[in-house]
């Protein structure tokens, strides 16, 4: 499913194995219970980014590092499949640690997500890159501003460009996003479909990978229908469980997003 030509979105990030225990409740500490299912899912910020755009049809790159074990080698297998180069897929005796992560794409575009964040987060990542994507608790830890509703984020999108950002993008959940930019400074909402949310973990995630994908693959759209576009994908996500196995392909969405 690799897309002819050259790279078009690369993602610097984390990639973590998800070892998800289904039980009737928590054990107490040191107790042994009973739990009724059990899986191994692939997760990370960095690497859930990267296979959404894969799965939309991006010629995708990721660069992380695994453990030199059978999780690190059962994901480099999971890139594969998804179609990712895996050529900067390290493995090491180390444990990977996921900080923060950068989509590149071809036209050297940077697209940062300041996640896990931190409120002392280096000011070089608000100069350095062309968009900003941080979601409503991210936004507060960065600002202090507590961000509930579209006007919220446009505070926090007016202290970020204030910060240096080019362009702000605040995502709100079932309300959508906000953006920001030096060249429009009024804050604009982009809402999001009404859908039934099943489950929306890693809808971050989707729509970050989304993104990068229409930036990358579309250049020409404006960010506004980039983001609307994105909307749309990571609300399809939100409707099956789970993360990378809510992520829709290409194929099963509607033909007129591509
Ligand atoms: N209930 C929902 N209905 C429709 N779209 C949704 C819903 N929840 C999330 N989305 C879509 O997903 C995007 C990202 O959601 P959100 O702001 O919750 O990210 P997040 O907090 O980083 O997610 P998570 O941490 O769960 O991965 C939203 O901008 C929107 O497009
Ligand atoms: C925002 O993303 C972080 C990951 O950085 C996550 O822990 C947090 O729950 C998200 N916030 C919301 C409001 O979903
Ligand atoms: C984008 O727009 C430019 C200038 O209008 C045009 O030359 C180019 O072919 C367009 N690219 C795509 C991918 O549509």
């Amino acid at each position: 499913m690799a897309a002819a030509g050259p790279t078009e979105v690369v993602v610097v990030g984390s990639c973590m194995t998800d070892l998800v225990s289904l039980t009737t409740r928590l054990p107490k500490a040191g107790e042994t219970i009973h739990g009724h299912k059990f899986f191994v899912g692939f997760g990370g910020k960095g690497a859930n980014q990267c296979i959404q755009a894969a799965r939309l049809g991006a010629k995708t790159l990721m660069i992380c590092k695994v453990g030199k074990d059978s999780f690190g080698n059962d994901y480099i297998e999971n890139f594969k499949r998804n179609g990712i180069s895996t050529e900067f897929v390290g493995q090491t005796e180390d444990a990977a640690t996921g900080t923060a992560s950068i989509i590149v794409n071809s036209e050297v575009k940077t697209l940062f997500n300041p996640a896990p964040a931190h409120a002392e987060l280096d000011p070089q990542f608000y100069t350095h890159a062309d968009i900003f994507c941080c979601n409503e608790s991210e936004a507060e830890i960065l600002t202090g501003i507590p961000v509930g509703s579209p006007e919220d984020a446009g505070k926090v999108g007016l202290v970020l460009l204030e910060r240096g950002c080019k362009l702000v993008i605040v995502t709100l959940g079932a309300e959508g996003c906000v953006m920001i930019s030096v060249d429009e400074p009024i804050p604009k909402h982009v809402p999001a479909g009404k859908v039934r949310a099943v489950d929306t973990t890693g809808a971050g995630d989707s729509f970050v990978g989304a993104l990068a994908f229409f930036m990358a693959c579309y250049p020409n759209l404006s960010m506004e229908e980039v983001i609307r576009r994105s909307n749309f994908i990571a609300s399809v996500s939100v409707q099956a469980s789970g993360t990378q196995s809510s992520y829709p392909y290409r194929k099963g969405l509607p033909q007129d997003l591509f």
